[in-house]
């Protein structure tokens, strides 16, 4: 069992958990807008109208008290576009079964889909497809954002390809249809196994009134066009007919009750236990300055049950921590970054671990915090390249799932190493106290000054310090912002920020959806440079 040295008495541990609440509190407000959509003026009409918002279709199609694992939720922060990109996914119980769900936010541009959603809605279809989870689509969407229709039409055909193909994977998609679904929308409902309409509201057509004017000259009326009416009785792309929302809620539940659904990985120990170590002192762990290495077998002991730890290697490569654990019952392999270099020995231990979980077809849980790779010519003649690249290799040929966690740093190579978002982690999230870029910002300010500086004395001109001195500041500034895990949960580079607290949780509730699928490892790797 691990040991704790975490003192909440002293004036370290407060300053940190002071830090840590004041970023939970600013992504707070960040979260407070995906969940306010469209505004008061757009939500009004949309009650006056009698519908249901995006997120209570949600609440009312799970399984009551169950949880939701929203996903991407601040996705489109930073951009002109509303944060949460007018869509809502996560996972969620629905009869027993855990779904991917989408749901679109007609409050928001009346659903419309603009780039971001539409990138947010493909990594819920990824996320569908690698974790084995039946999809369950809640439309009322204005189709493509016409404005940046350049943007989206070309790509965004692949929405319909991946239900299909989630199709012919025995994986069920599921269509309720709340309202609009026009033009390539029609293809959501055409697309799926299921499909629910809802009375008078439903609208599925390639082209409404005005455009089948334009292009035929034929009059015709909404619901003669895509009534759900006309789709139950006429032309039969609705399997049910739904009286209202709630009924179209109903019917997509049982639909789901009878999918004879199961799991294909093993199921967990029932009897584990809650870790010994408080994870409420997840807050005081990680100093607010990054540059001050902490334990993270702290964290470890915080999340895994039991706080049963088996280190492997504990001697050798001491700034990657590697050992087994299990964790809501599930097993698992964990590498943990201690002291944020990656030396040869760290990348070689790092790489026989993932071989060896593989072996055993045991999930792997990446805890980032990393500078990256070490430098200098003592290790590029030791051959840090060679056993960094061990490691990707490992990493990236692994079969076995792999959950990465943005805990403190994660730079460099080194982002990469840990299963970085490139090397397809089935789930990927971030601490407040995450900051990922290419290097630290100060770093990269100091090497683009040592460029231009070198630049000049080359050209034969003198440098100006001045500008010198500005352009850091204003270098470091910037990449400083972009490092920072809203504006990468903005870009959907991870699947979401999370409280530390909820860390145990969020992982059980990943490591549970992964198990739809069959859990493998392999023994083929690439060539591994000796
Ligand atoms: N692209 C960009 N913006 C859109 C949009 C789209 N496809 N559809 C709706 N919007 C915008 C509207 O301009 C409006 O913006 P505003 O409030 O800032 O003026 C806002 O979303 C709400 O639209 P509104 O028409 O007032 O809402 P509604 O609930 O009464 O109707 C629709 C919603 C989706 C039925 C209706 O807007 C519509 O028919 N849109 C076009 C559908 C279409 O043909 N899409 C092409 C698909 S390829």
């Amino acid at each position: 069992m691990l040991r704790s040295s975490v003192d909440p008495g002293t004036a370290e541990f407060q300053a940190n958990r002071e830090g840590m609440l004041a970023r939970l509190t600013e992504i707070a407000a960040e979260h407070a807008k995906a969940v306010a959509g469209g505004g008061a003026k757009y939500l009004a009409r949309h009650r006056e109208r009698g519908k249901l918002t995006a997120r209570e279709r949600v609440e009312l199609l799970l399984d009551p008290d169950s949880p939701f694992l929203e996903l991407s939720p601040l996705a489109a922060w930073g951009t002109d576009f509303a944060v949460g990109a007018s869509l809502v996914t996560g996972i969620g119980v629905v009869e027993g079964v855990e779904c991917l769900v989408n749901a679109n936010d007609p409050t928001v541009k009346g659903g419309a889909i603009n780039p971001w959603g539409m990138r947010k809605g493909f990594r819920a279809a990824d996320i569908a497809a690698q974790n084995r989870l039946p999809t369950i689509n809640l439309v009322e969407s204005g189709g493509a954002d016409l404005p940046t229709q350049k943007e989206i039409f070309i790509p965004g055909g692949r929405t319909f390809r991946d239900l299909t193909r989630s199709s012919a994977a025995k994986i069920p998609t599921i269509a309720l249809v709340f309202g609009n679904s026009t033009a390539g929308g029609a293809y959501l409902p055409g697309m799926s196994d299921h499909v629910v309409m809802v009375r008078e509201r439903a609208k599925v057509f390639l082209g409404g009134p005005p455009l089948v004017k334009m292009a035929t000259g034929e009059d015709a009326d909404d619901e003669s066009l895509g009534g759900a009416e006309m789709h139950a009785r006429v032309s039969g792309l609705a399997d049910h007919l739904a009286e209202d929302e709630r009924d179209a809620i109903r019917l997509g539940r049982r639909v789901v009750a009878r999918l004879n659904w199961r799991k294909h990985g093993p199921a967990p120990a029932t009897d584990y236990a809650e870790p010994v170590h408080d994870p409420e002192e997840l807050l005081g762990i990680v100093p607010t300055d990054l540059k001050v290495p902490f334990d993270p077998r702290e964290v470890i002991a915080r999340i895994i049950d039991g706080s049963d730890f088996d280190e492997v290697k504990p001697l050798y490569g001491t700034s990657l921590v590697t050992g087994w654990a299990q964790l809501h019952g599930y097993p698992i392999g964990i590498l943990a970054n201690a002291s944020g270099v990656l030396f040869s020995e760290e990348a070689q231990k790092a790489t026989q671990f993932i071989q060896l979980a593989n072996q055993t077809d045991t999930p792997l849980l990446f805890l980032h915090n990393t500078t990256g790779y070490m430098v200098g010519k003592e290790y590029e003649q030791g051959g840090i390249i060679k056993h960094g690249a061990m490691m990707i290799n490992a990493v990236s040929n692994s079969r076995v799932p792999h959950l990465s966690v943005l805990v403190g740093a994660s730079y460099g190579a080194g982002h990469y190493g840990m299963c970085g978002r490139a090397y397809d982690p089935r789930f990927l999230f971030a601490w407040p106290s995450a900051k990922s870029a290419v290097m630290g910002p100060a770093q990269l300010a100091g090497v683009l000054s040592i460029v231009m500086r070198q630049g000049a004395e080359r050209r034969g001109q003198p440098y100006n310090e001045e500008h010198d001195a500005a352009m850091r500041a204003m270098v470091e500034g910037q990449v400083e912002a972009e490092s920072l895990p809203m504006f990468l949960s903005g870009m959907l580079y991870d699947d979401g920020i999370i409280d530390p607290r909820d860390t145990r949780t969020v992982l059980g509730l990943s490591l549970s959806a992964i198990h739809s699928g069959p859990v493998e490892g392999t023994t083929a790797f690439g060539v591994f440079r000796m």
